[in-house]
Order: structure tokens, then C-alpha cells, then sequence
């Protein structure tokens, strides 16, 4: 027994662990870095070559629009490399109910395989159907877990910081054992 936990000690400190995000309005960027905090990761943030610029009304609109016709848009070019690490977590927001299009453009062109994944999502009501497509994408992985955070920028922010810390512990378990 003791052997055991000595032997999950020693792989969890040798596992190297990546957060990856996108984010437009600051809700899975504040989750990325807790989880990032409590599992000791480097961070890489999704960015896009062009951001949509609009707010409110207009952001919904675009971005609506570009999520369900499901644009791939240019990414900024990155020198992160995913095959460096063993347990990877990936966030994005929900945009019209689908995948954000520079979280998918990112999934198409990363080619993530043979990792340990954990998947979380920002929305203002469900993330379910994003989930499945992020695991569509990621097919030849193992999935560990997900969780979402419903605008934890607005609602009860302290909660779900004990949400994401509670469930990051448990994947980095999942991936231990
Ligand atoms: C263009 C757009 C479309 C959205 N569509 C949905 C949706 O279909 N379902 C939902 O629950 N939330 C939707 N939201 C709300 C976001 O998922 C939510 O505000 C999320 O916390 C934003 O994450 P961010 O702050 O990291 O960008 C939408 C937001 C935007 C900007």
C-alpha cells in the first residue's frame, strides 16, 4: 500500500501537465488558470490571427454565425509542443450551442493523441453537446472527465473555484493510477 501512493507520488510529480484555453470574455481564462494553479501546469492560451472585435449584441451575432456555420478561423502561429506533456486540459466557452470556432480550428489542426485529457467548458446554461464534439476531435485519447462552470465570473466565482480545484485533484488521481 505504501508502495502504491509512493509510486502515484512519483509519477504525479514527473507528469507534465498543460492547460489550454480560449477565451473572449475572461470566464474559462479565469478557470484555465485555476486549474492551471492547483495541477501545477503550464498554461497556452488559443488565440485567433483576427479577433472578432464586436461586443454585446454584435459579438453574439458574429460569433453565432461563425460558430454554427462552423468556421475554422486562422490561428496565431505557436511553438508550444504538445507532445512535451502527459495530461493535458482543455477549456472553451459554448458559442450557439456549439464548439467556439477557434477552439475547433485548434482541436482540427493540433492532432492530439495518446494523452490523458481533461475537458471543462464556460456556457450560460449547457455545455453537453460541445463536450461530445471536443471528444469527437479527440478520439485516440483518453478522456478522464469534465466539468462546466455556468458565467463563474458572475455567479458564486468562490464556489466554482472550489469546483475546479476539487475536480482537478481528481483527474490528476485518474491520470496517477
Ligand atoms: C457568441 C456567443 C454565443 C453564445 N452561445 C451560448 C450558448 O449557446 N449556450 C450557452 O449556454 N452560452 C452561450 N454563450 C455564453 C458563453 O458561453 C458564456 O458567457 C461563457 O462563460 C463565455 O466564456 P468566456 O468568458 O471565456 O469567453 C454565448 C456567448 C457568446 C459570446
Amino acid at each position: 500500500m505504501i508502495f502504491q501512493i509512493g509510486l502515484k507520488q512519483k509519477w504525479q510529480s514527473k507528469m507534465k501537465t498543460l492547460v489550454i484555453y480560449y477565451s473572449k470574455t475572461g470566464n474559462t481564462k479565469y478557470m484555465a488558470e485555476k486549474i492551471a494553479d492547483e495541477a501545477k501546469a503550464d498554461i497556452f492560451e488559443i488565440q485567433r490571427e483576427k479577433d472578432i472585435k464586436s461586443k454585446g449584441f454584435m459579438l453574439y451575432f458574429r460569433g453565432g454565425f461563425e460558430s454554427m456555420t462552423k468556421r475554422v478561423p486562422k490561428l496565431k502561429q505557436s511553438d508550444i509542443s504538445i507532445d512535451d506533456y502527459d495530461l493535458i486540459f482543455i477549456g472553451t466557452p459554448v458559442w450557439a450551442w456549439n464548439l467556439n470556432p477557434a477552439t475547433r480550428a485548434f482541436l482540427k489542426s493540433a492532432k492530439i493523441k495518446n494523452k490523458k485529457i481533461g475537458l471543462f467548458c464556460c456556457c450560460a446554461g449547457s455545455c453537453d453537446s460541445i463536450i461530445e464534439e471536443m471528444k469527437k476531435h479527440l478520439e485516440g485519447n483518453e478522456i478522464l472527465g469534465d466539468v462546466k462552470f455556468i458565467e463563474p465570473l458572475k455567479n458564486d466565482t468562490e464556489s466554482y473555484v472550489q469546483k475546479a480545484k476539487t475536480w482537478t485533484k481528481n483527474i490528476i488521481d485518474k491520470a496517477s493510477s
